[in-house]
Parts: C-alpha cells; sequence; structure tokens
C-alpha cells in the first residue's frame, strides 16, 4: 500500500485528494491518511493540507517497500554497527535466500583483514544472505559473480569503466569505489549460506578517510539514485545465482573486467606479505602470484596491492 501511494503521489504535481486516493487505492479515507502518517514518520516529505496530500522532492532513502516484489526479504535500517552481523543472524536463523539488509550508516562498518569501513550517510552498504549449492571452496565464486555484475552494470547504465582488483574491489581509474567482504557457513562440505557485504561510494565523499577512494557522485558529477543502484544490481545477481549455470564460466566471465592480471602486486595475509607478478587467477577464484624464482603460488586469501599504481593500492 505504501509503495503504490507514493507511486500515486510521484506520478502526481498536483494536490491530490484524501477522496482521490482512497477511491483509486480501494481502501477508506482513514486509512489513506494512516499510511501518509506512517510515510511522513519514516520521512518522506509528503505534505498534509486540506484539499489533501503532495510529495514536495524525493528523498534519498531505502526502505522496504520501494522494492517491488522483494519487500518482505528486505531488512532496511538507519544506523547499525555492520549489516554483516544482522545478516549472519538472520542467516542463522533460517531466513529466504536473497534476504538483503541496509543500513544508512554503520557505526562498525568491517572491511576485509580486519580494517574498518567507513560509512557515512550518502554510501551503499548493505549484505545479501546466499544460499548456494557449492562446496565449500568454491563459495568464494559467488563474491566473484557479485563484482562482475556491478562492473557490467556501472559500464552499461553509467558509462563508467569499472575495473575489478581481486579478489573483489571495484576500481575506478585506479580510485576505490566499492569493497566487498564474505562470511560463509558450512554442514560437512557443502555451503549453508554465503553472505556478501557490500560499500559502494554513491552520494558520499569517502576522501576525507580514505583520500585514495572515489564515488559515483564524484565521477558522474550528479547525486544518483541508492534505490535505483540497489534495485539494478539485485535484479542482475539474483538472475545469475538462481541460473544453474551461473557460476559455470563465472571467472572466465570475470576476466575480462580484471585489473591486477600481469601486474607487479604486493599479497597481505593476516599471515604475511609476499611479492610477485599476478598471472592468472583459476577456476576456484585462487590469485596464481608468480615469484621472483619463477614458482607459482596459489593464493586463496589476501588483499592485493597493485605495485605500480600507488593511487590503487589498498
Ligand atoms: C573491503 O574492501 O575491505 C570490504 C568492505 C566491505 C564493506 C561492506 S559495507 C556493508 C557490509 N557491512 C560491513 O560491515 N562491511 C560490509
Amino acid at each position: 500500500m505504501k509503495r503504490r501511494i507514493l507511486q500515486y503521489l510521484r506520478a502526481s504535481d498536483d494536490i491530490l485528494s484524501g477522496e482521490q486516493m482512497s477511491a483509486r487505492l480501494g481502501v477508506s479515507r482513514v486509512a489513506v491518511w494512516k499510511h501518509i502518517r506512517r510515510l511522513q514518520d519514516a520521512g518522506y516529505p509528503i505534505e498534509s493540507t486540506p484539499k489533501g496530500y503532495r510529495l514536495t522532492g524525493r528523498p534519498d532513502m531505502l526502505q522496504p517497500w520501494e522494492f517491488d516484489g522483494r519487500e518482505g526479504r528486505m531488512h532496511c535500517y538507519g544506523e547499525v554497527e555492520s549489516t554483516m552481523a544482522i545478516a549472519r543472524e538472520l542467516a542463522r536463523e533460517s531466513c529466504p535466500e536473497f534476504t538483503v539488509v541496509t543500513a544508512e550508516r554503520q557505526t562498525k562498518g568491517r572491511g576485509r583483514l580486519g580494517r574498518v569501513w567507513h560509512s557515512q550517510r550518502g554510501g551503499l552498504y548493505f549484505t545479501i544472505v546466499l544460499r548456494p549449492t557449492l562446496p565449500s571452496p568454491l563459495s568464494s565464486l559467488t563474491t566473484f559473480a557479485a563484482g562482475r555484475t556491478w562492473a557490467v552494470m556501472l559500464r552499461d547504465a553509467y558509462g563508467i569503466e569499472a575495473g575489478l582488483k581481486w579478489p573483489n574491489d571495484l576500481l575506478v581509474d585506479g580510485r576505490k569505489l566499492s569493497g566487498m567482504l564474505s562470511e560463509m557457513d558450512a554442514r560437512g562440505e557443502m555451503v549453508t549460506f554465503v553472505n556478501i557485504g557490500i560499500g559502494l561510494n554513491v552520494n558520499n565523499d569517502p576522501t576525507a578517510d580514505e583520500p585514495t577512494a572515489v564515488s559515483l557522485a564524484q565521477i558522474l558529477g550528479r547525486k544518483l539514485d541508492r534505490r535505483d543502484l540497489l534495485e539494478g544490481f539485485l535484479e542482475r545477481f539474483e538472475a545469475k545465482m538462481r541460473d544453474p549455470h551461473g557460476l559455470d564460466r563465472i571467472i572466465a566471465e570475470w576476466k575480462p573486467y580484471a585489473v591486477t592480471l600481469n601486474q607487479a602486486v604486493r599479497i597481505v595475509t593476516t599471515r604475511e606479505s609476499i611479492e610477485g607478478i599476478a598471472r592468472d587467477v583459476d577456476e576456484t577464484g585462487a590469485l596464481l602470484l608468480e615469484r621472483p624464482d619463477g614458482t607459482l603460488q596459489r593464493i586463496i586469501h589476501g588483499d592485493c596491492f597493485h605495485q605500480a599504481d600507488a593511487v590503487g593500492a589498498g
């Protein structure tokens, strides 16, 4: 109902009377009034006059009812510590797959390798719960699919040439636009859930915390609707994940967008830091690093710093 009310209000420049709305929606005027109050309480600028209602602006807000067909699976918060913690609880409590947790701000946003992910208002911060039929060593293929989905979508929808730094940072001209984090749970050999947490700089200015980062608004010179971005991503990504063969060729599909291959890199893990040339990524998503002595080392997990591109490091 809230979505339909917003649709009517958005489609009209004039004031819509309670009577018109109740006739169109097939509910009483009191019911319309109650929904309008809830929308106002949620932050929508709806003007109530004796003649009726008018939406006076379009707030950049994520709310479950803004996602047609997904409402029951969207958990949208204002401020949380981290969407990862909430999504983990939901996944453990058997929430359906493609449940999504969003936050306008995170006070303890988590980055890879224990780093902080600064999460000011204006960015897109969310975690999506997946339940793929996969053996656990292949769980990271899901994050390759997510990274590629963003790269394709940003190119198609906005003409932005985003590159993927192994394993899954999105870079534009060497600057970090987005980072991804995944958490996996398994029973026996098989995955029970993989939660992918994504932070995308959209209308925020990330440079105060991360001088080498960039946002979509800075690239395009205008603000974007985060709801449209998230919906676009979820539509594409869910279709990919629902395809029984969607991950069969994902590494081959990911490689054309990769900016790491054949680069001199430093790989940092929780235990060590090693250097070499990033020669390839194998079918499980592991990086094949050519060491100075010519041997190939298979890296399953770590953070990658491009040596030739100081701006892109990190
Ligand atoms: C990285 O590049 O280090 C990964 C950053 C991942 C950040 C996202 S924001 C949504 C989700 N919640 C978190 O606390 N972290 C991830």
